[in-house]
C-alpha cells in the first residue's frame, strides 16, 4: 500500500507555503493549513511576531480537524522565527499528541540561525520523536539548491517520490 503523508504548515508571508505545497505535490500527501491572525502581515505583525516569539507567548490557532493517525507520515512545516518555529507551530506543538506513525519538520528562515535551536524546541514542547528536520535557507539557497536539500530529505526519510503522471 502507498505510505500515507500529511503535510501541515503555518506561513505567515508565503515562503512555507510554497515549499509545503511543492513536497505535497511530490509526495501525494495531503496538505492543511495552521492558521493564526494575531500575526497579520506588515511591519506591525512583523514587530508582534518577533516579540512575542522572544518571550514565548503562544497565541491561538486555527486548522481543520485531522486524523493525524491514519498518516504513516507527518511533515510539519514553519518558518524560524527568533531562532525557534513560529510561535503557531508551536502552539501546536504544545497541544498535539503523537502525530501519524513518523514525524519529522521543515523550517524556512534566511539563514541567521541553526536549525538544532528550532528542532530542541519542538522536542520541549513535544515530547515524541521528531524524525528528520530541514531548514531551507530562502535567501542565499536558490530554486535547484532547494529542490535538491528537499529531495535528500525524502530520501532521508525513506519516501517514494511517485512517478509522475502526467
Ligand atoms: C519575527 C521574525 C523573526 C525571524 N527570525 C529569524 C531567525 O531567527 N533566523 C532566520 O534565519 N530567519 C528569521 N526570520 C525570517 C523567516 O524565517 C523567513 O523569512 C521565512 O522564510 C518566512 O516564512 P513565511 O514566508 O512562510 O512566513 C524571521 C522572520 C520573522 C517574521
Amino acid at each position: 500500500m502507498p505510505m500515507k503523508t500529511l503535510v501541515i504548515y503555518y506561513s505567515r508571508t508565503g515562503a512555507t507555503r510554497g515549499i509545503a505545497e511543492d513536497l505535497a505535490r511530490a509526495l501525494d500527501a495531503d496538505i492543511a493549513e495552521i492558521t493564526s491572525p494575531r500575526f497579520h502581515l506588515g511591519p506591525f505583525g512583523y514587530l508582534r511576531a518577533g516579540f512575542d516569539s522572544v518571550r514565548g507567548k503562544l497565541p491561538p490557532i486555527d486548522m481543520p480537524t485531522l486524523d493525524f493517525a491514519a498518516y504513516d507520515l507527518v511533515l510539519v512545516g514553519a518558518p524560524i522565527w527568533t531562532s525557534y518555529p513560529a510561535l503557531p507551530v508551536r502552539s501546536f506543538f504544545a497541544d498535539a499528541q503523537s502525530l501519524g506513525r513518523e514525524t519529522a519538520l521543515f523550517f524556512t528562515c534566511e539563514g541567521h540561525s541553526p536549525v538544532q535551536d528550532a528542532v530542541d524546541e519542538v522536542r520541549r514542547l513535544w515530547p515524541h520523536a521528531v524524525k528528520d528536520a530541514i531548514a531551507l535557507n530562502m535567501k542565499e539557497q536558490d530554486e535547484v539548491a532547494r529542490a535538491n536539500a528537499l529531495l535528500d530529505f525524502t530520501v532521508r526519510l525513506g519516501i517514494e517520490v511517485p512517478v509522475c503522471r502526467d
